[in-house]
């Protein structure tokens, strides 16, 4: 089986840049998301996103069109059911992701891989929800899609090696550079990635120096493009915090604790970027 058709479930940050990567390597893709209006909104995102492509000369108008026809916005999970990969790209919580699966495994055809975006859940709980539990494996991109070089490619226990191959090849046909790694909470980048992270919060939080700095610190110290405060808003802090929950429950390490400072930003709705508020205000830029 080679991939040709690729359904995207989620319209949030990730399953918009997935959206576009897919296309622009010649993948016909089917992005679904629950209501038509954000299914739209996220297609008008991508013409945009493109438009500006081709403005900075970086894409043909000939090309642009050719990636625009091959994306279809819907709002029915059924729509999936041609789809010869399907990656979820939906909030990061186990129990809705499992539900997604069950659904995900009535409507596709037997050969169709079922892969998840999840950045720490395992993989093999997926699976399990399915009657294919070989077809289903992690395909972890990195945010923003569209930039960032690499993909995770996540073996469940139950994946197979053919799954694994097929995944693979998907992520380097999209001109990423895929790794391997077993279904361990965090994978290899946010286990390593998070604990820096949450302790640049619990640095913040007990005043050691500001926001600023800690952030000036680490581009200026260790060459890092962003500091660890503008990094959490732009992954989103309650995904941030999901991810921290889901590496503390598997290893109970006490670096993996979300700082309680992240907890109450999430209930207070500063998520970052994506709300306009979080450790920085894009609503004054
Ligand atoms: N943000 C990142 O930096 C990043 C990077 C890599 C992977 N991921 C993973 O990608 C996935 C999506 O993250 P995101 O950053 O795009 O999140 P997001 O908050 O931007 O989007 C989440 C999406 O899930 C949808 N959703 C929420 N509840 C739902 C439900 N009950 N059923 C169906 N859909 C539902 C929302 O409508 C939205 O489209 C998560 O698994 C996350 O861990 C995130």
């Amino acid at each position: 089986m080679t991939v040709k058709r690729v359904g995207i479930v989620g319209s949030g940050i990730m399953g918009s840049g997935i959206a576009e990567v897919a296309a622009k390597a010649g993948f016909e893709v089917t992005l679904r998301s629950r209501s038509q209006s954000t299914a739209d909104r996220m297609v008008a995102g991508l013409e945009k996103s493109l438009a500006k492509q081709v403005e900075r000369g970086k894409l043909e108008e000939s090309e642009r069109d050719a990636v625009l026809g091959r994306v279809r916005a819907v709002a029915e999970l059924g729509e999936l059911s041609e789809c010869d990969l399907v990656i979820e790209s939906i909030v990061e919580d186990l129990a809705t992701k499992k539900h997604l699966f069950t659904e995900l495994d009535r409507i596709c055809p037997e050969h169709t891989i079922l892969a998840t975006n999840t950045s720490t859940l395992p993989v093999v709980e997926m699976a399990m929800e399915t009657g294919r539990p070989d077809k289903v494996c992690g395909v972890h991109f990195f945010n923003p899609a569209p930039m960032m070089a690499l993909v995770e490619i996540v073996r469940a226990i139950t994946s197979s090696d053919d799954t694994i191959a097929e995944a693979t090849a998907f992520a380097t046909s999209c001109g990423k550079n895929a790794v391997q790694v077993k279904d361990q909470a965090g994978f290899i980048v946010n286990a390593l990635l998070f604990p820096y992270l949450n302790n640049a919060v619990r640095l913040y939080d007990a005043g050691v120096a500001t926001r600023d700095d800690i952030d000036a610190a680490m581009k200026g110290g260790c060459n890092f493009p962003m500091g660890p405060l503008e990094l959490l808003d732009l992954v989103g802090l309650d995904t941030s915090l999901a991810i921290l929950d889901a590496l503390y429950t598997e290893f109970k390490d006490p670096n993996y604790a979300p700082a309680p400072l992240l907890r109450r930003m999430v209930s207070a709705e500063r998520l970052g970027r994506k709300t306009g508020v979080g450790f920085y205000d894009y609503k004054k830029k």
